[in-house]
């Protein structure tokens, strides 16, 4: 059964995830631009994260403090650890010290090429919110899944090894972005219906593993291919909260009309 967004609480969330495009000075360009383009209605209404690389993430705290930007600032990974003997990775604590708030964990392409695993994916989870920070976890089915008639199968033991350990107030303020690996970067997208689809089937999944107040308050995003002429249609599903933006993040005047798709849609 689909739930209305508009009688909860589940402020919408657009997520522009930059993967690994922009150094420091593209990134400051990029912010600025999008600063200047979103006006503080756009903020009343939408919460906007951006999710620069690694090595941007001070630059961009910078930027925002000194500016007073209501952008939100993201990370797209972490490791589950606080610190050790993990080369090349990044903690959670320093993550958080530089004001990030969310942190997307469990990306396809981390999962497709890099290993990651469902239960490496929880970890990161926990760590995510024990540092006061919010994970957008990422699900989503390949082609082949799809094909197979496994998409609902994929993405709910995906959910259900991710929440399983996690009270009903933690995932309460948890993100999921239901990303079709399909969809991803390739310009195909799932239709509105069959990602809505999904991502009710998700929230079900919610409330059998975790609760039903969990699940009416989890905030849930599609991914995959998103662009300013059909966030629109995307948002009109009654389950779906938000979306994640991978490629059309990159141009800020773009990643603007997302934002304020409630000015061309409704
Ligand atoms: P895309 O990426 O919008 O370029 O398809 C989405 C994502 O991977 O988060």
């Amino acid at each position: 059964m689909p739930s209305d967004r508009t009688s909860g609480d589940r402020t919408p969330i657009v997520s522009g995830n930059w993967k690994m495009n922009n150094n420091h000075f593209e990134a400051i360009q990029c912010v600025q631009k999008l600063a200047y383009l979103l006006q503080k209605d756009d903020f009343d209404a939408v919460e906007v994260t951006i999710h620069p690389p690694f090595t941007d993430l001070r630059s961009m705290q910078t930027l925002i403090d000194a500016d007073q930007l209501r952008l939100k600032l993201g990370a797209q990974n972490c490791h589950p650890d606080d610190k050790g003997a993990f080369t090349g990775e990044i903690s959670p604590v320093f993550l958080a010290k530089l004001g990030v708030q969310y942190v997307i964990v469990g990306h396809s392409e981390r999962r497709e090429s890099f290993g990651e695993n469902d239960e490496f994916v929880a970890r990161k989870v926990a760590a995510v919110q024990k540092h006061g920070m919010t994970p957008i976890l990422c699900v989503g089915e390949t082609l082949a899944e799809r094909e197979s008639g496994l998409t609902l199968d994929k993405v709910k033991v995906q959910v259900r090894s991710a929440l399983e350990k996690r009270t009903s107030e933690q995932v309460k303020s948890m993100v999921i972005a239901y990303e079709p690996i399909w969809a991803i970067g390739t310009g195909r997208n799932a239709s509105p219906e069959d990602a809505q689809e999904v991502i009710a089937a998700i929230r079900e999944e919610v409330a059998s593993v975790v609760s039903r107040p969990a699940a009416q308050a989890i905030r849930l995003q599609y991914g995959g291919s998103v662009k300013a002429g059909t966030i629109a249609d995307i948002m009109r599903q009654p389950d779906i909260d938000g979306v994640l933006v991978g490629g059309a993040s990159l141009d800020p005047t773009e990643f603007a009309r997302i934002v304020q798709y409630r000015r061309h849609a409704f």
